[in-house]
């Protein structure tokens, strides 16, 4: 039998090379097991020689067992301290890494068609203005040609915020139209004007698959000399097919709108039917005069086309209902 003494001096210059030579904390653990590991480790087995030696001999083996066993220990905890310090300022940051990949969700489908709406607008030299939704007489009625006694103001029609207030010049309501912005703008800005507004307008309809009592509205205005019912009807073909594809059919149908004149309501194919998708027109002189224009010297058109409808035909929603349940297994459908 060898010597068990030179057995244990191998044994530990074998772990100390091991475990100096391990540069990651995978080789590191691995060695540990081999040499410390309770069930077969190499130094636990080295222990059982003791049983085999005569008693005189027992001492000093156990003494350099335990001296071997612990600075075989304490090798094993230096490296590892070692390998996982902290890593120093030089390389703190390692661009090798993949990057982090946060779950933050995705843009609900109608602020999707209204990016895309804002887009095509600025690209067709359209700026992009805002609008209040609480508003008051004079922009949701009054400034549009919408005379005291016009059914559009009826209660039933509209939510007003205070009863006792309806149907008066200090009535507050939540906008039926985002048709206030053209009014808004026209009072603060001279011609030419080239803008869309997009956001919500409320309307308590009756609630089904194409109707709902809040939904969005882009409105487009254009002033300047020599507008035409031709460049109405160009911009409104090619925001149509800019956002849907140049198969979807835009159709002009003769309408009446208090601020419009001529009007028309706009309808776009869809399942092999019309959908009606916003009105449009001339602006009304009446309604250039409300603003202080000169109906002789500018001319525009004003648009409203309601975002739902051009969200639904985009993504194939049959039901205006789903786009506000916030149901996340039928949003996440429309990964933006
Ligand atoms: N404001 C109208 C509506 O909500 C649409 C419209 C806008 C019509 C601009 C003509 C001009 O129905």
């Amino acid at each position: 039998m060898t010597d068990p003494l030179a057995e244990l001096s191998l044994l530990e210059q074998e772990a100390i090379a091991t475990i100096e030579q391990a540069n990651d904390a995978n080789s590191l653990e691995a060695a540990r097991i081999n040499y410390l590991g309770q069930k077969s480790g190499k130094i636990k087995e080295a222990q059982k020689l003791l049983g085999k030696l005569p008693p005189e001999q027992k001492p000093l083996f156990g003494k350099r067992f335990n001296e071997v066993k612990t600075r075989v220990e304490q090798l094993l905890e230096e490296k590892q301290g070692r390998l996982t310090k902290p890593l120093t300022a030089v390389n703190a940051i390692d661009v090798t890494l993949p990057g982090a990949s946060y779950k933050i969700g995705n843009k609900h489908p109608i602020t999707q068609t209204m990016d895309a709406f804002r887009d095509i607008a600025g690209r067709l030299g359209f700026s992009v203005v805002d609008g209040p939704e609480v508003e008051d007489d004079l922009h949701n009625f009054v400034a549009l040609n919408i005379p005291e006694v016009h059914p559009a103001r009826d209660p039933l029609d509209n939510f007003y915020l205070s009863t006792a207030q309806t149907i008066s010049t200090e009535a507050r309501l939540l906008r039926s139209q985002t048709s206030t912005v053209q009014i808004r703008v026209m009072e603060s800005t001279k011609p030419p004007i080239r803008i869309v507004s997009l956001g919500r307008v409320y309307r308590p309809d009756e609630i089904d698959a194409t109707h709902y009592c809040m939904f969005h509205q882009m409105e487009g205005l254009y002033i300047d000399t020599d507008v035409s019912m031709a460049h109405l009807k160009t911009t409104l073909r090619l925001f149509a097919t800019s956002y849907l594809g140049d198969d979807v059919q835009i159709r002009f149908r003769p309408s009446f709108f208090p601020f419009t004149e001529p009007s028309v309501e706009v309808d776009m194919s869809w399942r092999g039917k019309w959908m009606e998708v916003g009105g449009a027109g001339m602006v009304d002189p009446n309604v250039l005069k409300a603003v202080g224009y000169d109906p002789e010297q500018v001319s525009g058109f004003a648009f409203g086309f309601g975002v739902e409808r051009f969200c639904m035909r985009r993504f194939g929603i049959t039901d205006i209902r789903r786009l506000y349940e916030n149901n996340i297994r039928f949003l996440n459908q429309f990964p933006s």
